[in-house]
């Protein structure tokens, strides 16, 4: 059985720290509330001349050094993000440019914060079907672009970054033993798209746009219905919940995080968060986590981890593989 497998992973992120108390200096905000509400200390913040595919390309570039590949290898580059540099062509063309990867297939996946999940589920496809064989999945995210200054309610929330995993095949016994990608649930209501939105775009607006959120609802619906598609990636994997050693959730605020882990009575300690340091990067928090977990040692090959996310759309979803 050939399994599409995550062989390596790499972040970055812009140098420029924003904390609560800065942005207490633009809106009517605290240090205090942002704290509690949301659990985040601070964000990091592109500088003006530095697009989504910089943070792309050196997220790419390291994934790729920790899967001892190089930028010749790359026959797949996807790219999830909300916050491409231009309306076309696609971010990914672009990152195949800056990364010197040969010709071969690159493309944008657009599901907002869940576009990471998306996107690995998309290359999945590929690797596993033969047509990739060293692909580059990367979430990359300038989401402090989209934001209303004036908007305490919104502007508090996010932040830039970009994350990237190597895919590649991998041939095993077709157990839940082998290395590899196992299995996704995917959702998306598109009749809840008021929830959660930009306010712009090329066929309504012209312009870019602000982000806009019903936070409240955003909140109720996404504890409930993220457990259930990790409940869903868990059966469509042959997994129990159990099984998994390291839960890896999209960042966008702690309640959420603690709420789908209270849901599914998951320990603690198996929860990566990193939404304190990064804030909501939208598409880039997963490989974020992934990445910084790794790094410090506490998720280490072999091991079972659960991507799940949930953002505009609504979309939301859930996958599982071995490390
Ligand atoms: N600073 C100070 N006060 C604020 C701020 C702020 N930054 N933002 C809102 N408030 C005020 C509100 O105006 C309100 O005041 P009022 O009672 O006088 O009207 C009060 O705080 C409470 O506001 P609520 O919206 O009820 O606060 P809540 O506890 O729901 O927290 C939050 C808001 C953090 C947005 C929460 O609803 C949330 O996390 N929602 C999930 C949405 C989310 O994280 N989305 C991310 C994108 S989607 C995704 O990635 C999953």
């Amino acid at each position: 059985v050939t399994r599409s497998a995550v062989t390596g992973v790499g972040s970055f992120l812009p140098e420029q720290v924003v904390t609560n108390a800065d942005l207490a200096a633009i809106v009517d905000t605290s240090d205090e509330w942002i704290q509690e509400r949301t659990g985040i200390k601070q964000r990091h913040k592109a500088r003006d001349d530095q697009p989504t595919s910089d943070l792309a390309v050196e997220a790419a570039r390291r994934a790729l050094i920790d899967a001892g590949r190089s930028p010749e290898d790359v026959d797949l580059i996807v790219v999830a993000t909300t916050t491409p540099d231009m309306t076309f062509p696609a971010t990914a063309s672009i990152v195949q440019r800056k990364l010197g990867a040969p010709v071969g297939i690159a493309f944008d996946v657009q599901a907002v914060c869940s576009g990471f999940v998306y996107a690995m589920s998309v290359a999945d496809g590929f690797v596993a079907r033969g047509l990739a064989k060293c692909a580059v999945v990367i979430g990359a995210e300038e989401m402090t672009r989209l934001m209303d200054w004036t908007d305490r309610t919104t502007c508090v929330l996010f932040g830039d970054g970009a994350g990237a995993v190597v895919m590649e095949p991998r041939e095993g016994q077709g157990t839940t033993a082998d290395q590899g990608v196992l299995g996704f649930a995917l959702r998306c209501d598109g009749n809840k798209t008021d929830l959660l939105y930009v306010d712009g775009g090329p066929a309504t607006t012209g312009s870019v746009g602000h982000l806009r959120m019903a936070g409240n609802q955003v909140f109720r619906h996404a504890v409930v219905n993220i457990a259930e598609a990790v409940t869903a990636a868990c059966e469509a994997s042959g997994l129990q919940i159990a099984d998994i050693d390291w839960f890896v959730p999209h960042q966008a605020n702690q309640r959420i995080i603690k709420g789908v882990g209270d849901r599914l009575g998951l320990d603690e300690d198996k929860v990566i968060s990193t939404v304190a340091t990064h804030a909501n990067t939208s598409a880039a928090s997963i490989p974020l986590a992934l990445d910084a977990a790794i790094k410090d040692g506490r998720i280490k090959r072999g091991d079972m981890v659960l991507v799940e996310a949930m953002g505009g759309g609504l979309t939301w979803g859930a996958c599982a593989f071995r490390l």
